[in-house]
């Protein structure tokens, strides 16, 4: 009577340790196999903002051991944006060359978009997908501009911002300074018009001189022929 309970709760309390303990010990020691020999979990040598950038998918293929992507979005959605990162305005050039950081989503393609003020957006040639920077042309000394980075796939393009321009979004301002080429030639045209004015007066006080001649050396003349 007392016995049967006994062994029962024996055969429990055994049946409940076995699977608990028997599993934990040959699993870790399969996966630190594998980590060592299989799977070295080594990223990809890829940079999300780094300029001809191949999608990290293309590193993965060659060599046995594929290196680890970063996770993307899926490709049955539009891209997620794109991060605009530095600015560098070429002011005397009427240029900006844009930098920007990839989505992490496939991306097909890439363009810019552009406007001053309240006018409509232009939009930029295709840049493929390796593509992290672009040049504008064409800016007005003293315009004030908004460009943004548009990235696109099958299943649609990534948002742009249309009221406001978040940190760390897709668009920046672009302010181009007031007409530096303006203040190099009105520099130059003083320092011509002053170096003209010297020589005039220089002209017109030699000629003076020569013309009349120099009193004393009128005298020192008219004394050599006396
Ligand atoms: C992407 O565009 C760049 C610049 O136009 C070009 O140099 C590069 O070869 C293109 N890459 C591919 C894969 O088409």
């Amino acid at each position: 009577m007392l016995g049967s309970p006994c062994i029962l709760w024996l055969l429990a309390v055994t049946l409940s340790l076995i699977p608990r303990a028997q599993p934990m010990a040959p699993q870790d020691f399969e996966e630190e196999e594998e980590d060592n020999t299989e799977w070295p979990p080594v990223r990809c040598d890829y940079d999300h903002c780094r300029h001809m950038q191949v999608p990290c998918k293309e590193l993965q293929r060659p060599g046995p051991a594929a290196c680890l992507c970063p996770g993307l979005s899926s490709p049955a959605q539009p891209p997620n944006q794109p991060r605009l990162g530095e600015v560098r305005i070429v002011a005397e050039e009427g240029r900006a060359v844009v930098h920007w950081c990839a989505p992490f989503s496939p991306v097909h393609h890439y363009w810019l978009l552009l406007w001053e003020g309240s006018g409509d957006p232009q939009k930029g040639p295709l840049l493929n997908a390796t593509v992290r920077r672009a040049e504008l042309k064409g800016l007005k000394p003293g315009g004030a501009y908004v460009v943004c980075v548009v990235a696109a796939n099958e299943a649609g393009e990534s948002l742009v911002p249309r009221d406001g321009i978040p940190a760390f979004g897709p668009c920046g301002r672009l302010s181009m300074p007031p007409r530096p080429l303006t203040l190099v030639h009105a520099a130059v045209g003083v320092g011509t018009a002053l170096a003209l004015l010297s020589c005039s007066v220089l002209t017109w006080h030699f000629c003076l001189r020569d013309r009349w001649g120099c009193p004393r050396r009128a005298t020192a003349r008219t004394a050599g022929a006396l």
